[in-house]
């Protein structure tokens, strides 16, 4: 987050009233409501919990409703069996409910699909069918890298439903970090497509997975989805004995596929993301808190209604899309659109365009987003009627006041309450929000815990304190189960503070009188660029591997429209300091080589040194402060001081 958007939001005093016509009919209607059931889920938490899991279906009831007895290792409803795919999709694949719209779907070239849910129980029903033809067992762990087309959503529930650990890829990875991560997960297949729609150009996902999985031994197969379902298929290599088709495999499969009986604390899915630290650790999520916790935030938070028309433009491959695209919307027998493209393509309203087209009713997007769409102009906007519209979230990273006040303006046309909504792929659901008919909103505060989460803000003595480090004191149903294969970092990441007591998320915060939580930002070596984090150790040993770099150092400075953009240092090997734009570029192509693009720098700056403290330590915060310019006060313990200078005149070039 930038310090101006720091300033602004500490400057923040707006409070905006949650509109009378809305809470009339929100699900949750007045804050007296909101403050007895927050007091219930904190007081008699087991109880509460227990009567929410209720509302979704059980083979069998659980035991216990929280097992805290291996912590940090909690199991929720823990002797209970459900199927995340039953609830999502069977519970409303009947009656009339059947007929409802659970997926419209548009493809960037304006495309589309409606899948209702009787359609999308046959859909998902044939997919796990087809897994179970090509081997697939329970248990066993699938990779998908895929386009935003249904079959992504559809590729999840198949899994889910046969009891398949699915590990979703965002499409936008490189064939190493494909490599790395079906490597870690051991997946046995791999799910992609011939191509899908991006800015007016087709992805090649084929050829990026075949060169990922070149020396991946326990991968066994490689299933290939056509874009057009249709249509003809496109042009991709195919290995015999290894690929298969999706269109071939499925047509030999029955749509009739009972969903298997899960163990509440079975492994549901493993999403990969970064640390401050190494690799990419796999997140676990389990079916059982996972499911509730999903569940009732979606209920809630988005107030969702089954003539709602919900639209998250997440992409699956991140935790918001599989919490709030597929799980969440889906258990609450709502509509989902889901859009394959680019925002502005092919101009900067496609987004209101499908608004008005679809009559979206609660639309759920990230900062970033905003403010691009604050950058190209109102009149994309006024084009359109958004008057579909009644509520509005923002996910990501904290929201400036500024895009905050234009949202609720221009899209929310001032009668939509705004959910800032707080949360982490480890967290596996909202944790932080206002909810829509209850909470007094202030531009760039996600406000208050939401049921169950007893969240504060702590010293490190685990003091409470105006302004410190975001802790969450009790375990949540879906809070993440570990790192794969790594209990260690595990315990290192989450449970290194206040003597493993609380869950520590790795952010920043305030709270202030009204005991409003404005989140901060990361106070690790996370780095938020357009609501993806990307840890800057994971760029620095990628540069590294290039012959000519010596050492690498990588940090996060302000950016008007990402939030965050990457500035690279860059020492070289020899006496050379100075680089060249052709190294820029090979340095470039190796970022998108071993991480993917939208990891590429804002900026390389090669430089003779690097600041250090006398152990050796690079002095990250005074890299940032000399590239914004800020007063770079004491800087003794440096063990060269003369690097400053020379770094500034760098930075200046
Ligand atoms: O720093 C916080 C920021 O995004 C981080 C989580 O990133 P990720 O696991 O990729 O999940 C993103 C989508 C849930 C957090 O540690 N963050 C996310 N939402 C907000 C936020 N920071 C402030 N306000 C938010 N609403």
């Amino acid at each position: 987050m930038s310090s101006d958007t720091i300033e602004s939001v500490m400057e923040e005093s707006r409070k905006f009233f949650p509109p009378e016509a809305f809470a009339a009919s929100a699900h949750l209607k007045s804050f007296a409501d909101y403050e007895t059931m927050y007091r219930r889920s904190i007081d008699s938490s087991e109880e509460f919990w227990g009567e929410i899991a209720s509302e979704l279906h059980w083979f069998k009831k659980w035991d216990t409703v929280l097992d805290e007895s291996e912590k940090p290792f909690f199991k929720w409803f823990d002797g209970g069996k459900t199927n995340i795919c039953y609830n999502a999709v069977d519970r409303h694949a009947t009656g009339v409910k059947a007929n409802q719209a659970a997926i419209i779907w548009e493809g960037e070239p304006g495309d589309q699909r409606v899948l209702t849910y009787r359609d999308l129980k046959r859909e998902v029903s044939i997919f796990a069918n087809s897994l179970k033809a090509l081997g697939i067992k329970k248990g066993d762990s699938v990779a998908i890298y895929l386009p935003m087309t249904p079959e992504l959503a559809i590729a999840l529930l198949a899994c889910a439903r046969i009891g398949a650990v699915h590990s979703v890829i965002f499409a936008g990875f490189s064939a190493e970090s494909i490599r790395d991560r079906v490597l870690d997960a051991q997946s046995k297949l791999v799910i992609t497509g011939d191509g899908g729609w991006r800015r007016g150009k087709m992805l090649e996902l084929k050829s990026v997975v075949d060169k990922g999985v070149e020396h991946c031994a326990c991968l066994e197969h490689v299933l290939v989805i056509p874009r057009n379902v249709s249509g003809p298929r496109l042009e991709c290599q195919m290995h015999e004995g290894r690929d298969v088709w999706y269109d071939d495999i499925a047509a030999k499969q029955s749509s009739d596929c009972p969903c298997e009986e899960m163990d509440s604390e079975d492994m549901l899915f493993l999403l990969y993301t970064s640390g401050s630290t190494g690799k990419p650790k796999g997140i676990m999520h389990t079916v059982g808190g996972y499911s509730v916790y999903t569940y009732l935030t979606s209920k809630y938070v988005f107030d969702l209604k089954e003539d709602d028309v919900y639209w998250c433009t997440a992409d699956v491959g991140w935790i918001t899309g599989h919490s709030y695209i597929v799980y969440g919307p889906l258990q609450n027998g709502t509509t989902v659109l889901m859009y394959e493209g680019a925002p502005n393509w092919p101009e900067p309203d496609r987004f209101w365009e499908i608004i008005d087209k679809h009559q979206v009713s609660v639309f759920y997007t990230a900062p970033t987003a905003i403010r691009a769409f604050m950058k190209w102009g109102d009149e994309w906007v006024d084009k359109h009627d958004l008057s579909s519209l009644r509520l509005l979230g923002s996910v990501g990273e904290p929201i400036n006041p500024e895009a905050w006040m234009w949202y609720h303006k221009h899209i929310g046309q001032e009668k939509c309450p705004i959910v800032d909504t707080w949360w982490q792929t480890e967290t596996g659901g909202i944790l932080i929000t206002p909810l829509p008919g209850v909470t007094p909103t202030k531009p760039g505060s996600a406000t208050l815990p939401f049921f169950g989460v007893d969240a504060a803000v702590l010293d490190a003595e685990g003091n409470e304190v105006d302004a410190g480090l975001l802790a969450i004191r009790k375990p949540w149903p879906s809070i993440l189960r570990g790192v794969f294969g790594d209990e260690q970092r595990f315990r290192d990441t989450y449970w290194c503070n206040w003597d493993g007591k609380y869950y520590f998320p790795g952010d920043g915060a305030r709270r202030d009188e009204d005991g409003y939580i404005w989140v901060t930002g990361r106070v690790d070596d996370v780095v938020n660029v357009s609501g993806h984090r990307i840890g800057t150790a994971e760029l620095e040993s990628a540069f590294v591997e290039h012959p000519a770099v010596a050492e690498s150092a990588v940090i996060g400075v302000p950016h008007d429209i990402k939030g965050e953009g990457l500035v690279a240092f860059v020492l070289l090997r020899g006496t050379d300091t100075n680089g060249s734009d052709q190294l820029r570029k090979e340095l470039n192509a190796l970022i998108a080589e071993k991480i993917g693009k939208f990891a590429k720098p804002e900026k390389i700056i090669f430089s003779a040194d690097l600041p250090k403290t006398r152990s050796g330590k690079i002095m990250r915060r005074l890299l940032r402060d000399i590239v914004t310019g800020k007063e770079l006060g004491n800087i003794t313990t440096l063990a060269d001081p003369s690097v400053v200078e020379n770094l500034k005149s760098k930075c200046a070039e």
